[in-house]
Parts: structure tokens; sequence; C-alpha cells
């Protein structure tokens, strides 16, 4: 980068998953697991253009909708939402006041920046999952943020690793820097896995433990962007739900996922002092969400089309993985591990460790001389210097591919696996 250029823009790199875009254009015949987009066919397009007309075919309504509105985000948008998340917790008597402690924000990434943005200064680290969702990876790295990886077991992450690693931090004088841990709690991306309600209440009770020694509060950011799309288990409670005093749970969502990524509205419900740090620095990004799609979300929520809609896709979703999932049994070595995620949108292949699967390695030159991409799971590590970089794994998505192209593509990939474990 050329002089110049603040800090943050010289830090900040091109997203990990760019050039994995670069090679998809490269090759129009490439069959791509890689994209963690949705399903383009299910996107809800007579829903939206009916709720749309039937939106701007009011006048006050419509030119409302077409106004600035809040730098919060419409009242009855955070109502709706809150009393879904209150209603799926098993929760009473909060979602009028989750309600007011609500911020709508572009999509879930921009909650996830501005909380970055608020706790965080270059130096400073935050724990993760290890591995983790790669685009939170980035936002830390281009703020100067150090990343340290939390083991994970099929569960969550490990208490007992969560705990080494604070009690280290803590021996080194290092805790006032810790400010949070990120965890996707649902589905993860990348590993599918979902943690528990046990873990969240031990992960609260450990951090809460090494505040004195921090000199501050150490939040637990729940990222929940894949909480609705569940096809098989049931529902667990989100971390508010055990955060007893209610005052460190970040909880972030979306409906990018469940009804159209295109709309780009998430929200995240947070305790003070921090709501009203974040409220300040939304301000200064855009003061406030695009109000005609957060209309358009609140009359998806409140006419029904949204849980029907949801439904539809949870269904469609089961189908997909379960059609990835027998072309992976008939396709892949043995030697392959995999599990059937129950929900979300990927599935995490884990080869024996001898094997890469990294960027450059001949299982992934291969496979896109194949024409068919998978995101490295290396991509999905943090640059921590306490460990190396596990580069045997492999996200694949059944998200966006067809049917047709998730068969076919597992069968290339199966190849190119069985080829590379008998060499
Ligand atoms: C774990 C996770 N969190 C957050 C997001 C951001 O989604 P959005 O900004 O569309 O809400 C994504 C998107 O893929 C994700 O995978």
């Amino acid at each position: 980068m050329p002089a110049g250029f603040s800090r943050l823009a010289r830090r900040t790199e091109d997203p990990a998953i760019s050039w994995l875009m670069h090679s998809a254009l490269a090759r129009p015949k490439l069959i791509s697991l890689a994209a963690g987009f949705t399903d383009n066919d299910s996107l809800p397009l007579e829903h939206t253009r009916a709720l749309l007309n039937q939106l701007l075919r009011s006048r006050k309504a419509g030119r409302s909708a077409l106004q600035y509105g809040s730098t919060q985000g419409d009242p009855a948008l955070r109502r709706l939402t809150a009393r879904r998340i209150e209603r799926m917790d098993g929760r009473s008597g909060e979602a009028s006041t989750d309600a007011e402690r609500m911020i709508i924000t572009h999509g879930s990434q921009q909650m996830l920046y501005m909380l970055t943005e608020a706790l965080c200064d270059a130096g400073d680290i935050v724990l993760v999952e290890d591995p983790s969702y790669f685009v939170y990876l980035a936002i830390l790295q281009s703020h100067g943020v150090q990343a340290r990886g939390i083991a994970m077991e099929p569960d969550g992450v490990s208490i007992d690793a969560l705990r080494a690693r604070l009690e280290l931090l803590r021996r080194s004088g290092d805790l006032p820097r810790v400010k949070l841990l990120y965890v996707v709690s649902y589905f993860q991306n990348p590993t599918g896995i979902t943690t528990s309600l046990e873990k969240k209440k031990a992960i609260l009770a450990l951090l809460r433990k090494y505040e004195r020694a921090a000199g501050h509060p150490i939040y637990l950011l729940e990222d929940a962007a894949y909480r609705k799309l569940r096809f098989a288990g049931k529902d667990i409670p989100s971390a508010l739900s055990v955060d007893r005093r209610r005052d460190r749970v970040l909880y972030v969502g979306t409906y990018s996922k469940p009804f159209a990524t295109g709309a780009r509205v998430g929200f995240g419900i947070l305790p003070e002092p921090v709501f009203t740090a974040v409220c300040r620095i939304k301000g200064n990004h855009d003061f406030g969400t695009s109000h005609l799609l957060q209309q358009l979300m609140a009359r998806a929520l409140s006419s029904g089309r949204y849980d029907r809609h949801l439904a539809e896709l949870r269904k469609r979703y089961a189908h997909k993985a379960s059609i990835m999932r027998e072309a992976i049994r008939k396709h892949f070595p043995l030697e392959v591990q995999w599990e059937m995620p129950r929900g979300g949108l990927y599935f995490w292949a884990r080869l024996p460790s001898r094997v890469s699967a990294a960027p450059g390695s001949r299982v992934f030159e291969t496979a896109l001389a194949n024409d068919v991409l998978y995101v490295p799971g290396e991509l999905c590590y943090a640059d921590d210097p306490t460990r190396p970089k596990p580069v045997h794994e492999m996200r694949i998505s059944f998200g966006s591919a067809s049917e047709r192209n998730i068969r076919e593509g597992i069968r290339r990939l199966g190849q190119v696996l069985h080829q590379e474990l008998t060499h």
C-alpha cells in the first residue's frame, strides 16, 4: 500500500475468500462448494414482492419507509425480533427490555465490526473458537487485535482449554488486554458444531472469574447467525438465558440466512454500557440501517410470510444436506472424518493429518484442475503463534450449489481424495 494511508488500511488485507472467488470466475465450469451463499432458487421473491407492494401502496407507510429512520432501528422490528428470541429461549418478561437494548444493523457483519471497534484497540486480545468464522478473524486482523484460538469439542469450546488460556494470560500479565470471547454458537461456520447450554454457562462463569485480574468485563459475543437454519434436533437457548445479571452477553443475529441475504438486516442485543457505545458508533457509520428494508422485515414477520418461508427453507436445506451426506458416503475415502450437520450450511471434513488440503497443496490444486472448489480449513484458523495452523481440513457448503452440482462436486472431490490417500 502506498504512503499516506492509515494503519488500519495498511493492515487490511484482501479477504481470504477473494482469491477463491477469483478462481471461481476464472473457471466458468467450476462447481463451487466454497461459497457461504444461501440457496438462490429459494430466495423469497414472491413474498418480498407482495410485502413491498403492500408497503408502497400506502402513502403514509410508504413515505415513512422511504424516509430516514432512527440510528437504533425500527421499534416494531425490534419488538417482533425480541419476542421471538425470548420465545425460542423459553424466557419470559424480558422482551421489551431486550427490544430497548437492540440495535438493528446492516447485516450482522456490521454489528460484529462495530462491537470490535467499541471494545478493542490495536494490541488487544480476542479469544476465538479454533477454527472460527474467517471474516470475523479478518476484522480482528485489520484492527491489529490478536486472536487466540480455543480448541473445540463436539459441543463447543473446551472449557479446560479456555481455563488454561485465561490462566496463561493472567500469569503473563496480559489479561487486561483480553476483551471478549467470540462464539458462533449454532451450527458453527465452519465446523457445524453447536455449543451446548452447559458450555455457555461454564464459559460465562469462567470469564467472570478472570474479570478481576483483567480489570474490566470480559464479554461473551454470541453470534447466532445460523440459529434458524436448524433442520434436526432441538433449539438450544441462547447465552442470554444463562447470563443471570444480563450484563455480559452480546447476542448477535441476522435475517440474512433465514430470509434474504440481499436484504442485509441484522441485529444485536447489548447490555449497557456497550449498547450506548455501539449506538454512537453506528450514528457515525450510517445513522441507521435502511428503513425500507427494516419495514420489509417487520412486515415479513408480522404477516406470517417469514415463518412460512423459513419452514420451506429448512426442508430445502435438510434435503440438500442429505444429498451431500449420501454423496460423501459414496465417494469419500473412509479415512476422511465428517459429521452430518443438524443445521447451517456446511460439512467439515478432516483428512488424515499427514494430508494437506491447504491452498497450493496437491489436493487443492487437483480439485481446482477438476473444476471443484472448497474452502481450505486453514483459512478458518486465526494467526495464533502459540500453535501451528492445521492444514488437513476442508469446509464444504451445500448452501448455493444445485443438487446436481453437489453430487458431481463431491464425486470429483472424492476422486481427488482417493488418489491422494493412496499416493
Ligand atoms: C458466522 C457468521 N456470522 C455473521 C455473518 C454475517 O452475515 P450477515 O451480515 O449477512 O448477517 C456470517 C455470514 O456468512 C456468518 O457466517
